[in-house]
């Protein structure tokens, strides 16, 4: 870290120990203004996002360093460099240009002498037209997408959270895991002379996504009463992926293909052709405003100055939370059931991209990274873990997600269920004192005392627009604590060895091969082996 950084992280730092005794009554207390002066709006290029940050614990001064070391550490900037194609992920020799798949038209990006935007929108525009004529067919009422990780997150949320907005023709299935009951629960509620599969793998490598592709195949052929290799099968299948012709090696024959690039990460590729499958369903118009959502978000990260860039501040709130190894979790409660998926899809993005714990220059990193991202839906969650974040030894800073309005829901119950958003975060954060004195017995088990920290995003509805919004605006916080702890946020090296490991264990387990390996899981595999037989 460069001295002048680094001196102005040495500021941070102290400013967190200084609030780790700071009260949030106390700052409430002497600023009539703090709500006032602690609140943004992020716009979706339509309509805003109101962004409560005042229950966070951060005093004014603290705000003020956080700001310096951005401009000091170059965010911003960095961040322009990023959407302008630097190889930021240099361990993959890559560029990281997510951005670049929602940006205007008129964009200029070049890479390799190739003019990305132009590719991207040449897909964009061969997506809408096999969307439309998907459609128009009405051959198959059901699309079953097969992917995993970033090739099943993305699409998948998509589709859960537009679902009560957007009618449709076509229901969307998603099958992920290696384990088959989940493709077989999925299979038996299709019929397969009208079911698609969407083949969803960057890598084409993946062996959970080859092994549920092999699976479809033989299902469908057998639906059919063809062959797998006949063109029959391969008109009910569609291929994204970076490497189409691996598709073919592995097997999957499709009659079309849609291209995503090395460029684009997996857990940043949903505004790619890897959420086809949703783009289908609810149509191209849809996904363009999501896109339009996600271009506005990027466009106020770069051009809006530091003190009203409200994306880099929950960044900066992130460093200071958990770069400064003040909190350790993060809980993601959406008080909307139709984005139920979204602390899973936000577990991929923070923990894959900066789950890391050495720097760019190899060195391990002095600043604490990505939290335990976790969460679930409100108010389910005050019947589950809401205990714990309000009376834990542990605290966790809490992000409410909310919307005025909900399609199709019934008045009375979404007043209250946004009454329950707003009492959580006010009850974590001033408690209630009462209980303490009213009984000596049981006062101090009753007793709430608050000062657990929140953010409060309040939408005016659930849009495509919001939607594209909200992610881009995560994704962005993510790109902000990885340029303040000087980590690679795109690559993920911490996955491969668990999947060779697997190789070979599969292979001991099927060949009763002896390899090397440690007492404990060679006893394990053995006692599988021997309780796998059927008796
Ligand atoms: O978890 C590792 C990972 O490579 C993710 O980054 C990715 O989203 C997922 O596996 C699936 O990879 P692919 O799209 O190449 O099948």
């Amino acid at each position: 870290m460069a001295e002048d950084v680094s001196k102005l992280w040495q500021q941070v730092v102290a400013d967190s120990e200084r609030n780790r005794s700071a009260s949030l009554r106390d700052l409430f207390d002497r600023d009539d203004l703090r709500a006032q002066n602690m609140t943004q709006a992020l716009s979706d290029g339509e309509s805003e996002i109101v962004v409560d940050f005042s229950k966070q614990i951060i005093d004014e001064q603290a705000l003020k360093n956080l700001l310096a070391l951005a401009r000091q550490a170059r965010v911003v900037e960095k961040f322009a460099e990023m959407r302008s194609g630097a190889i930021v992920n240099f361990t993959e020799n890559q560029p990281a240009l997510h951005t670049a798949l929602r940006t205007a038209q008129t964009a200029n990006i070049e890479l390799d002498g190739q003019d990305i935007v132009k590719k991207v929108h040449q897909e964009l525009e061969k997506i809408r037209i096999f969307a439309e004529k998907v459609c128009r067919d009405k051959k198959f009422k059901k699309i079953v997408n097969i992917g995993i990780g970033g090739s099943d997150l993305g699409p998948a949320l998509i589709y859960d959270a537009l679902s009560a907005s957007h009618k449709t023709e076509i229901e969307c299935l998603f099958v992920s895991n290696i384990d088959s009951t989940e493709i077989n629960s999925i299979l038996a509620k299709c019929r397969p002379q009208e079911t698609m599969f969407v083949v969803c793998s960057k890598s084409f490598k993946t062996a959970e996504t080859l092994a549920n592709a092999r699976i479809a195949r033989q299902w469908l052929a057998k639906g059919l009463g063809v062959s797998v290799e006949s063109e029959v099968v391969a008109e009910h299948f569609v291929v994204v992926s970076a490497n189409n012709a691996q598709a073919r090696v592995a097997g999957v024959n499709a009659a079309n293909a849609f291209q995503i690039w090395p460029w684009v990460g997996g857990r940043y590729s949903i505004a790619s052709a890897t959420s086809l499958a949703p783009i289908i369903a609810f149509g191209f118009d849809a996904f363009s405003d999501f896109l339009a959502g996600m271009r506005s978000v990027d466009d106020q990260m770069q051009n809006v100055d530091l003190e009203n860039n409200t994306t880099l501040i929950l960044g900066l709130i992130d460093v200071f939370n958990f770069g400064t190894g003040r909190f350790s979790s993060q809980a993601i409660l959406p008080y909307a059931s139709a984005l139920r998926l979204l602390p899973n899809y936000l577990q991929q993005l923070i923990m894959e991209s900066n789950g890391k714990s050495v720097r760019q220059d190899g060195k391990p990193t002095d600043v604490a990274t990505s939290p335990v991202v976790w969460g679930g839906v409100g108010t389910n969650s005050q019947h589950a873990f809401m205990q714990m974040l309000h009376q834990g030894t542990q605290i966790v800073p809490a992000e409410f997600i909310g919307f005025a309005q909900l399609a199709n829901v019934d008045a009375e119950s979404h007043d209250a269920l946004m009454a329950n958003m707003f009492a959580q975060a006010k009850a974590l954060a001033f408690g209630d004192a009462q209980h303490a004195t009213k009984d000596s017995v049981i006062g101090p088990h009753r007793e709430m005392t608050g000062n657990r920290p929140s953010t409060t995003l309040l939408a005016k509805s659930l849009t495509p627009r919001t939607l594209g919004a909200l992610i881009a605006m995560y994704e962005h916080r993510v790109f902000v604590h990885g340029v303040i702890a000087q980590i690679n946020s795109f690559d993920q090296w911490g996955v491969e060895l668990g999947k060779t490991l697997s190789v070979e264990i599969n292979n001991q387990i099927t060949q009763g091969e002896t390899a090397v390996n440690d007492s404990s899981t060679k006893s394990l595999i053995a006692k599988y082996r021997q309780l796998r037989r059927k008796n």
